[in-house]
């Protein structure tokens, strides 16, 4: 099989994680016999200072003739200026909308190893096992803007079918994991959020009916995750509460370096990023936690590439690696980047395919 990926370092550790993932890819190439093709491009920060552009045409072209992009991070206080005109993240919300990945699915789930890197109890863990289905391509990072120094207006806007798709893409994956879905919105007080709910319940009504669907106001959802966690699956939700829900989810991990996702439209390409930012706090120092980045490559080989077996041989790597303290710093450790990405590599024949007998 030939693949062609598109590598997006991006900005601060961006480009330390994303090294990371290049070589995990190579080795699963190898030992699949993939012909693959990697090509790296420019975006955010970096793509402004040399293009003038977060976006460069070249950037999006090499992205639309790829299988997958895999990408680091964006942003950082070079790039911070509230006047600017151009801005690092815009680069990011552009090749999303113009990719049209509308769905970011962002799984968390607690290692037992990690129950003391997390601010809460360790009874509050136990069982942490979900995932955020975030709307990614409307809602008001995307509707109508006036910015000035006596008013400004975000406008918030969603259709019928972007509710649809993103509601049904969420109700399948449900389905495939304990049947259970949350539907998280502000309905109480948003027209955007009673169209959400509306739509959700029509769709779970019609074509889901074997699936439990649960609706949440924010709120009490900002809530409940912090409170029973482990009482939630599959959660659908809106473009900037999933982000805000889910940099909350984070810390149930203990470390923004953890979490992994998956941009997806409608076929089987998808952009895959860690949740987390550039963390400027610690960019060139060599302690970036590459976990969040090789969970995302995992997600590629099953979204994208239908690679589930090389998918599970990462997360049971990774998995590995965090039960025998082989971790960067964020997570207690006191391995390098490019230590802790060795020791995913060199974990990924330790998988033992479930049901298959050991002893
Ligand atoms: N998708 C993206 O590219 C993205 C997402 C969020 C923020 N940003 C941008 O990143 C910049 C910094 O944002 P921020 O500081 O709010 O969020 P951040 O995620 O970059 O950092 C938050 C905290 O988590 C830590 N952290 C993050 N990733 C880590 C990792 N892999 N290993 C260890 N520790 C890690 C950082 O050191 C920091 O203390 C801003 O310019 C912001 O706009 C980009």
């Amino acid at each position: 099989m030939s693949v062609r990926i598109t590598l997006l370092p991006g900005d601060g550790i961006g480009p330390e994680v994303t090294t990371q993932a290049k070589m995990l890819i190579s080795a699963l190439a190898d030992d699949y016999g993939l012909s693959l093709e990697m090509e790296s491009a420019l975006v955010g920060g970096a793509a402004i200072d040399e293009k003038g552009d977060p976006l460069p045409a070249k950037t999006l072209d090499t992205c639309r003739r790829s299988d997958a992009i895999i990408l680091g991070a964006v942003g950082g206080p070079k790039w911070s200026d509230p006047n600017a005109l151009v801005r690092p993240e815009q680069g990011l919300l552009k090749l999303r909308k113009e990719l049209g990945l509308y769905a970011n699915l962002r799984p968390v789930r607690v290692h037992p190893k990690l129950f003391a890197a997390s601010p809460l109890k360790p009874e509050y863990l136990d069982g942490v096992d979900l995932v955020v289905v975030r709307e990614l391509t409307g809602g008001s990072y995307f509707g109508e803007k006036v910015e000035g120094d006596k008013f400004a207006m975000d406008s918030c806007t969603y259709t019928r079918e972007e509710v649809e798709r993103v509601v049904v893409r969420a109700a399948h994956l449900a389905r495939s994991r304990s049947g259970r879905l949350t539907m998280i919105d502000k309905a109480n007080v948003m027209a955007t959020s009673r169209l959400w709910r509306k739509v959700t319940v029509e769709i779970m009504e019609s074509q889901f009916p074997d699936v439990k669907c649960d609706y949440l106001l924010v709120d009490a959802a900002a809530m409940f995750l912090m409170s029973k966690p482990a009482s939630f699956d599959v959660i659908v939700t809106e473009n900037m509460f999933g982000d805000i829900l889910t940099d909350e989810a984070s810390m149930l991990v203990g470390s923004m370096g953890m979490l992994p996702s998956a941009s997806l439209g409608s076929g089987s390409f998808g952009l895959y990023e860690p949740i987390h930012g550039s963390a400027p706090d610690i960019a060139g120092k060599g302690i970036a936690n590459p976990l969040g980045m090789l969970a995302s490559v995992a997600m590629m080989f099953e979204h994208s590439l239908d690679m589930v077996e090389a998918a599970r041989r990462i997360e049971s790597a990774i998995h590995q690696c965090i039960s025998s303290n082989e971790c960067t710093p964020d997570l207690g450790g006191n391995l390098s980047t490019g230590q802790a990405g060795a020791a995913v590599r060199s974990r990924l024949d330790g998988y033992i395919p479930t049901g298959v007998a050991h002893g």
